[in-house]
């Protein structure tokens, strides 16, 4: 059986792509994760159920750990979601940003460089590391600019861009002067079930079920190009399977929308799912101050993996939205476990006194 080292399995993409892998038969998989606070004790329960699974609480920057658990599971791949990944907290604490998305990154290349070079030679040939990045790294887009292709120039702009941007440039170089058999994605915006709730969709669901206010940045017009999150697992996974080491693959849903456009429809479809007495879930939509240096076009030209290794997304935009409303209806109990202190301070910090915590 095939066995995945998985980074960040408890967070929102690790956690979809690490069940994917035990229900559909991929592997064996080795969750590694600190367990910030975007890693949900409930998704971590959701995952022990399955057998062929493990986990590990730990940094994917202690080297020494990292090496213990290469040289005992010796797994087939790396798969490396672990990261700090929210734009609006990078702008307020960046340092955390850079020690594990450019930091971590480096220290588990560095053990998995060393751990590769002790294979046989036919194990080195099949082994494989899939970095987990993101479309943010190519910048912004005009209104009328094609999509980012893998050869757009790098130009991140906030922290979190740029600590990603750093980390995808090393995992080249480690391909390139090291022979390690690394492959990067470049994906665009996620939604779906298991994601925390300080991201735009799962925000506005969770704000709009207690009843409090959407917040939506600047003038709402900033476009992102959506996918759904099982669509993203079953590109990484074709990526592991097809995909050529030292290639980057982008990965979108061809699906761009502005926020408002995102936020309107999901008050459509609670309003219709989910109504309350005296609920118009339109009328919570509040415009609020823009996020500093917020980038204002997102796209995604998903050609190459969609020729090369032919994968393209199985979910439309309504359909993706549905389930995810779905889940998070269905999964109230999940919901309420996030509305920790920590969580409230958040919006408090972040959103001001105009927005107080869901309850
Ligand atoms: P997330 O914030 O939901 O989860 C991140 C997980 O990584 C958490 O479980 C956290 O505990 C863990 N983690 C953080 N620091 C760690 C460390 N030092 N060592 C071990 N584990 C650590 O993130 P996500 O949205 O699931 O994103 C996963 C990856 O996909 C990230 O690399 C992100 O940059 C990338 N990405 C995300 C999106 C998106 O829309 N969410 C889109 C494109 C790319
Ligand atoms: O493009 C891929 C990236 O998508 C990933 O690399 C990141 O990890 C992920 O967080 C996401 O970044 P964004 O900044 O695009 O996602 P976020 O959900 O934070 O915001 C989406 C859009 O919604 C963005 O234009 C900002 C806006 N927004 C967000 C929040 C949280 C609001 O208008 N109001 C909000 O409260």
């Amino acid at each position: 059986m095939i066995k995945f080292l998985v980074t960040g399995g408890g967070g929102f993409i690790g956690a979809n792509f690490v069940r994917l892998a035990l229900t559909e038969g991929w592997g064996a998989v080795l969750n590694l994760d600190k367990m910030t606070y975007a890693c949900h004790p409930g998704t971590l329960a959701m995952l022990r159920r399955y057998p062929n699974y493990q986990f590990v609480h730990g940094d994917v920057g202690d080297r020494a750990l990292v090496a213990d658990l290469l040289q005992t599971i010796q797994p087939d791949a790396v798969i490396h979601f672990a990261a700090e990944s929210h734009v609006d907290r990078s702008i307020n604490s960046p340092q955390d940003f850079i020690q594990t998305n450019v930091v971590g990154t480096a220290n588990l290349l560095e053990e998995v460089k060393a751990y590769w070079q002790q294979r046989p030679s036919r194990e080195q040939d099949t082994f494989r590391f899939i970095h987990i990045s993101t479309d943010e790294v190519y910048g912004s887009l005009g209104p009328t600019d094609p999509p980012f292709r893998e050869n757009t120039p790098y130009a991140p702009n906030s922290p979190y861009a740029a600590s990603k941007a750093a980390s995808d440039h090393l995992v080249r170089a480690y391909h390139h002067t090291y022979g390690l058999p690394t492959l990067t994605t470049n994906c665009s915006n996620n939604y779906g079930p298991y994601q925390f709730p300080e991201k735009l969709i799962p925000l506005m669901i969770c704000q709009a079920l207690a009843q409090q206010p959407l917040p939506i940045y600047g003038d709402g017009q900033n476009v992102r190009d959506w996918l759904y999150v099982e669509d993203h697992c079953r590109a990484v996974y074709r990526v592991w399977q097809k995909g050529q080491p030292g290639q980057t693959y982008n990965i979108g849903g061809n699906c761009e929308k502005t926020n408002l456009e995102v936020v309107q429809t999901l008050c459509d479809l609670l309003q219709t799912r989910y109504p309350q007495p005296n609920v118009n879930y339109h009328s919570l939509i509040t415009f609020v101050g823009d996020r500093p240096g917020h980038d204002r076009r997102y796209a995604i030209d998903a050609s190459k993996i969609q020729q090369e290794l032919g994968w393209q997304p199985q979910e439309t935009f309504t359909s993706g939205l549905t389930k995810t409303v779905e889940w998070y209806l269905s999964h109230q109990d999940w919901v309420q476990a996030v509305r920790t202190a920590d969580y409230s301070a958040w919006l408090a910090s972040h959103y001001g006194s105009t927005l107080s915590a869901p309850h």
